[in-house]
């Protein structure tokens, strides 16, 4: 199993280009279950999450290919079989996403239940309230969900829950209106920039979806969709950890192939802590010359600020100056690198889904144990301040969703090694 050895502290220097967007392109990979013909997907990172769902998509009778330009060509060939298995699903839940489409375009799917995860409970009785009010019958059955319809039939749909909406059960939902007879208003909907792009791609395969990006999504069904080109958004929870690593080491980052109205919440926090964040050469210049102030922060849904950067801004406040406080309302249970960034010497409170923060002048390097992908980003960026080596065990978390992360910030100026730690050992 790899590990990550860092030697800090470093300043980043220099420009990175940001990858497009993991969570726009595992439901829109998804949503490629409902087309006749190709879709060319471009700018899906090389990640190993994207491999997973690949593999879902052609146990479920499509064929993928990835052009020598890195577009990746998606083609369904066969509708026989819709089950997605545990031992598929179980290794990215996103697997989920395939429910709606194939429900949608097979009349029946069977998708075993994803289970909880490192960083909470994960249930997913709104996506299934959203198909349902479709006309989908859904059960249970030796850990699977099993569920069928005829044609789906357009209706209201509510996908509020006590934490706000969901992602991917917007996505499921809106997937499955496309192709329903009569017209669907989605309320509470997701307003996540990943869900306007896929809605985007849907329109783009002769979908007819207004309202993406709002709570209100309105859906007419059609008969067909059609395989179409589509390029993924920049991943703005990448871009929101670069800024943190140009934030955290003092350094000066420009990163390219961003888009800053995706990352409104993580930028004013940014500012007002003292970093600067500029546009630049069609990119954003983040800089922190100095020691960054401390402040509040609590975890919403988009627009406010996204539960995929409460790890790393908590490495970041650790050596603020003043006392801050982080409030998660997504996942009140997101904090397991708590424990392992107190191991590098930050200070932390944690109450409930709040954890309070006394800023330290510095952290110092320690091995530590990464649990989840953003936790393990927080871990990576707290080594790169951190004075002395931090070792990061269990990687393969990191490697989820940044692509050689270690290249990456080599190239900026950080010392970072992989290693193989069974070897090691
Ligand atoms: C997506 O997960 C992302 N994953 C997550 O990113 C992200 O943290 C999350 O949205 C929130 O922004 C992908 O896009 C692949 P939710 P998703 O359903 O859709 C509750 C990362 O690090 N809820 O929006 O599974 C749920 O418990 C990952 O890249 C229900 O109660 O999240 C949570 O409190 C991790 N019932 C809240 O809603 C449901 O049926 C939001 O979850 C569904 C969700």
């Amino acid at each position: 199993m790899d590990s990550l050895v860092i030697e800090g502290p470093a300043r980043l220097r220099g420009t990175i280009r940001v990858n497009g967007a993991k969570n726009a392109a595992l439901p829109i990979m998804a949503a490629a279950l409902l087309a006749e013909g190709p879709s060319l997907i471009r700018d899906a990172p090389n990640l190993q999450d994207i491999s997973s769902q690949i593999e879902l998509l052609e146990k479920l009778g499509a064929r993928t290919q990835r052009r020598p330009d890195g577009a990746m060509e998606i083609t369904v060939q066969d509708e026989n079989d819709s089950h997605a298995p545990y031992e598929l699903v179980r290794k990215m839940r996103a697997g989920i996403c395939v429910l709606g489409p194939v429900l949608a375009k097979r009349g029946r799917a069977r998708v075993s239940m994803p289970g909880g995860c490192a960083i909470g409970d994960r249930p997913i009785d709104i996506h299934l309230r959203g198909l349902r009010a479709l006309g989908a019958t859904i059960h249970l059955d030796g850990g699977d969900i099993v569920a069928t319809a005829g044609r789906l039939r357009g209706a209201e749909v509510f996908l509020g829950g006590n934490f706000g909406s969901t992602v991917l059960g917007t996505a499921n939902v809106l997937c499955a209106a496309t192709l329903a007879h009569g017209k669907t208003t989605i309320e509470c909907a997701a307003c996540e920039p990943e869900i306007a792009d896929l809605a985007d791609y849907l329109n783009a395969m002769g979908a007819r979806i207004t309202g993406q990006g709002t709570p209100r999504i309105t859906v007419e069904g059609v008969d067909k969709l059609t395989g179409c080109e589509h390029r993924i958004i920049p991943d703005r929870i990448e871009a929101g950890t670069f800024m943190v690593a140009a934030a955290i080491s003092h350094g000066q980052i420009e990163i390219q192939n961003v888009r800053l109205d995706h990352l409104l919440a993580a930028v004013d926090k940014l500012r007002a802590i003292g970093a600067i964040v500029e546009p630049s050469n069609g990119g954003v210049m983040v800089a922190a010359p100095r020691r960054l102030l401390a402040t509040i922060l609590t975890t919403q849904p988009h627009p406010g600020f996204p539960t995929d950067l409460q790890a790393q801004f908590m490495a970041l406040l650790s050596i603020a100056n003043g006392n801050s406080i982080i409030t998660e309302k997504i996942f009140p249970d997101r904090f397991l690198h708590v424990a392992e960034l107190a191991r590098l010497g930050a200070r932390l409170h944690r109450e409930g889904a709040t954890v309070i923060i006394e800023g330290e002048r510095t952290l110092i390097g320690a091995p530590v144990m990464a649990s989840d992908l953003r936790a393990s980003a927080a871990l990576v960026l707290a080594g790169l301040a951190a004075d002395g080596i931090t070792t990061v065990n269990r990687v393969y978390h990191i490697d989820r969703g940044y692509e050689k992360i270690e290249e990456r910030f080599n190239a900026l100026g950080a010392k970072i090694r992989r290693v193989d730690q069974t070897q090691v050992e």
